[in-house]
């Protein structure tokens, strides 16, 4: 019989992948993807613990849920992803709602967890249609509170089921987990644990399938991407660089890409790839947060300023029209106005296509929480205008650039106007185009005529089926 499953994914790309790989894994036991919680039979929050507002949402959301069981439905909750793993039976005391509190590594084990949840609700019910029998009142409901959050993460990679949803023409490839970083003002080391990388093989066999399932663009997935260091089955150790060559030769898979990465990993075999291998895209996510050197070094950031500057340049070196994209913290303890121009002036040396930034958030547990010199949160939201006003300006003006070129962009989806297509560009921009259908999933070349702060749009050249893509002329 089927049941309803209903996940909500909050936060990063990795919590998307391993919601897939649940939805894989409770496929076997009868539960099909629905569209809303009030169908659900088991909901799922896969939840993300980087800053407060994302912790925050996931208890506005189990207040919203808990109305689903007073109404005396029988739906199982369970929290999962990095709220979960931070704060595991603190969470279960301030949601009593939930059932099920499950960490990112014990994905793997979630069969197991609902057989238990289900087999104490039996109980449950059997003890109530036994005091009801015998006149008692039935005792309070006291359901059984699973709290799963230690296993080794080796474990879950080698213990979770095939993935059998198709994932669309792009997806993604968790190969490495965890981060051994701690930077001062990030929970991943404590919620995501010390760093570990898939074997080769492993990542290979996963890349094999999905392209068989129709996939031509896999985003290789990771806290610490760039310190990849897989295990292949001749005992060698092959880095990302390497990883993406062996992963290139899979016919039909034309597109990678990879994200979060550290300045600190780089490697030459990563440079060289960006150079020879025109399967991986001109596009990088490598975040900086700051640009004071004082800050950085606060941040336990382990680079300086012009660590990071000397690493843009020889990308560029190796990749002339190589976009980049970063990440940035403002209003980090201790930063003066002195410091946040420097931020404003490391982003306008760099010149970013896209970039993500944040108000300093103060994470439990974390050493720069308990900094004393805090900046007011009028001081973070004016530094974060400013800096959002330059990063969007940078991303219009990149846009721009590309106006009047010939792109070759992967039609990933239908658009929200009819007969539209949305698609990416080899540098990741959203790209907007009249298409027919039957073009999703392939490679096309788009004449690019409009260029927006947040999209591009243009017409197709080619109609060319064969997945063949446009090597990418340089800007
Ligand atoms: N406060 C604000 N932003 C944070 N990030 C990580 N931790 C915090 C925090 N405590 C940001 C960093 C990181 C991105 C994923 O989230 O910029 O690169
Ligand atoms: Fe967090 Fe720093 Fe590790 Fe990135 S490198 S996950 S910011 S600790």
């Amino acid at each position: 019989m089927s049941k309803k499953l209903f996940i909500k994914t909050y936060g990063c790309q990795m919590n998307v992948y391993d919601s897939q790989r649940m939805i894989d894994t409770l496929k076997p036991l009868g539960y099909e993807l629905g569209e809303t919680p009030e169908e659900a039979d088991f909901i799922i929050l896969n939840t993300c613990h980087i800053r407060e507002k994302a912790a925050e949402k996931v208890y506005t959301e189990l207040g919203r849920l808990k109305k689903l069981k007073q109404d005396g439905g029988d739906v199982i909750i369970g929290v999962a992803g990095c709220v979960a793993q931070a704060e595991g039976q603190e969470m279960v005391r301030r949601a009593p709602a939930v059932d099920l509190v499950f960490g990112p590594q014990t994905y793997h084990r979630l069969p197991e967890l609902l057989r238990q949840v289900e087999q104490d609700r039996a109980e449950r019910d059997r003890l109530q249609v036994a005091a009801a029998e015998a006149g008692h009142k039935p005792a309070k409901r006291k359901p059984l509170r699973l709290v799963d959050t230690d296993f080794p993460v080796e474990q879950k990679f080698d213990e979770l089921v095939a993935e059998t949803e198709s994932q669309g023409p792009a997806a993604f490839l968790t190969v490495q987990e965890g981060c051994d970083k701690f930077c001062s003002f990030c929970v991943v080391p404590y919620t995501r644990g010390a760093e570990f990388s898939r074997p080769v093989a492993q990542v290979l066999d996963e890349a094999k399938r999905l392209v068989d399932q129709g996939v031509c663009e896999l985003t290789l997935l990771g806290q610490n991407v760039n310190a990849y260091h897989g295990e292949t089955a001749f005992g060698q150790t092959w880095g990302l660089g390497q990883l993406i060559n062996g992963l290139a030769e899979i016919d039909g898979l034309e597109r990678i890409r990879f994200t979060t990465s550290h300045p600190n990993d780089m490697t030459d075999d990563l440079y060289e790839a960006f150079r020879d291998q025109p399967k991986l895209m001109p596009y990088f996510h490598l975040p900086v947060q700051a640009g004071s050197d004082k800050i950085l070094a606060a941040m336990n950031r382990k680079h300086t300023r012009q660590q990071y500057l000397d690493v843009i340049a020889r990308l560029r070196d190796m990749r002339p029209d190589l976009a980049l994209s970063g990440d940035f913290i403002v209003g980090f303890p201790g930063e003066t106005d002195q410091d946040f121009a420097e931020t404003l002036n490391i982003v306008t040396q760099v010149s970013y296509a896209a970039a993500y930034s944040f108000k300093y958030s103060p994470r439990p547990g974390t050493p720069a929480a308990d900094i004393a010199a805090q900046v007011p949160e009028e001081v973070k939201s004016q530094r974060l205008a400013m800096l959002q006003e330059l990063l969007n300006a940078q991303q219009e003006a990149f846009n721009h650039a590309t106006k009047g070129r010939r792109l070759s962009v992967l039609m990933e989806r239908a658009g929200r106007v009819e007969g539209q297509l949305v698609g990416r560009s080899p540098y990741m921009q959203a790209v907007h185009v009249e298409a027919p259908q039957r073009l999703i999933g392939k490679i096309v070349d788009i004449d690019v005529t409009y260029a927006g702060a947040n999209s591009i749009s243009g017409t197709v050249v080619t109609h060319d089926l064969s997945h063949t893509p446009t090597q990418t002329q340089a800007a």
